[in-house]
């Protein structure tokens, strides 16, 4: 396989700082070389950071804060995805806050298919429209924007013409689900969106959950796959270093089958990483933080724990 990393210095879809460094604490963890050497990838290709140009200086949308930053970056980000995967590419995208999960699957599907398969492994479901959201972040929001059905739900948004592909929720599956607005329950219950909570996960295991998400997402076994991985889904005693850290979440270990048998689909085409905070906590919670997303990325990419390849000259 062949992978092409993109990061995404992007902090405007939350009101915290420091996840615009998330992308650069991951890179000098050795993520490159990690991916080279326990993963035995043999073409990385750096693509370097995305920047944008506001080009909807002031464009306005009610309770969406930043609004015009947010549609920029992810138009700029959506053409550079959409690339990366044209040359042959599994597209690794290091966030920067969730909203970034627009351009990626935007881009995805642009390069790909409309019907892609995607995997949302997270604490929340952003899913609010600015109607619902408690907050106005638009990190809470980049689903309702791609959904095809809750296009309506939306009011015009300006500058966003280029947002062409919708996602059809059919595709669309959750784990890790343990804090949702009242109306995100109800959206994804009227839809019937699949969706796997911590009660599940504790219910059937992690194996089974993983299996029923990809039954469910991708019935026939023949889609291409986007996974969202968003930190905040570990459990904070795993990943404390993120904005809305939520107790009670997942374990490394599990985090690490979900993207263990993604890999074995052989069908993944990209994977974000998202809401890394190296601002938030101590030394050792940002280092704990980033080395459990090291973990997540390179099983996702076929790192094989169980395999340890002897050095060449102790043979
Ligand atoms: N549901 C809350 C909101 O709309 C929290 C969203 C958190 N999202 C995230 N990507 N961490 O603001
Ligand atoms: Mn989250
Ligand atoms: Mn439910
Ligand atoms: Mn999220």
């Amino acid at each position: 396989i062949k992978v092409g990393v993109l990061d995404v210095p992007f902090e405007k879809g939350q009101d915290k700082s420091g996840v615009e460094i998330g992308p650069k604490s991951i890179r000098e963890a050795g993520l490159i070389q990690k991916l080279i050497e326990c993963c035995g990838i043999k073409d990385v290709k750096d693509y370097g950071e995305v920047k944008y140009l506001n080009n909807c200086v002031n464009a306005q949308v009610l309770n969406m804060k930043h609004y015009d930053d947010v549609i920029s970056c992810s138009r700029e980000l959506s053409d550079q995805v959409e690339k990366v995967i044209r040359d042959g590419r599994i597209c690794l995208t290091l966030g920067g806050d969730h909203s970034i999960g627009i351009g990626t699957i935007h881009g995805h599907m642009k390069a790909k298919t409309e019907d892609l398969a995607v995997l949302w492994v997270d604490a929340h479901a952003d899913l609010n429209t600015n109607r619902s959201s408690q907050s106005g972040n638009i990190h809470g929001m980049p689903l309702a924007v791609l959904a095809k059905e809750l296009d309506y739900y939306w009011p015009p948004l300006p500058g966003a013409d280029w947002l062409k592909c919708k996602l059809s929720l059919r595709n669309l599956a959750y784990i890790g689900l343990r804090s949702l607005d009242p109306y995100e329950h109800v959206i994804m219950h009227n839809l019937g969106i699949a969706h796997f909570d911590m009660f599940d996960i504790q219910r059937y295991g992690i194996d089974a959950v993983v299996s029923a998400a990809l039954d469910k997402m991708d019935p026939d076994h023949n889609k291409p796959i986007h996974v969202s991985f968003d930190i905040d889904s570990l459990d904070p005693l795993e990943a404390p270093s993120t904005g809305t850290p939520v107790r009670g979440g997942l374990l490394l270990r599990e985090g690490i089958h979900i993207m263990t048998a993604i890999y074995k689909t052989g069908r993944l085409g990209a994977l974000d990483l998202v809401e890394v905070n190296p601002k938030i906590g101590n030394q050792s919670d940002v280092d704990r933080t980033v080395t459990a997303a090291m973990h997540i990325i390179l099983a996702a990419f076929g790192q094989n724990r169980r395999l340890v390849k002897p050095e060449s000259n102790d043979l």
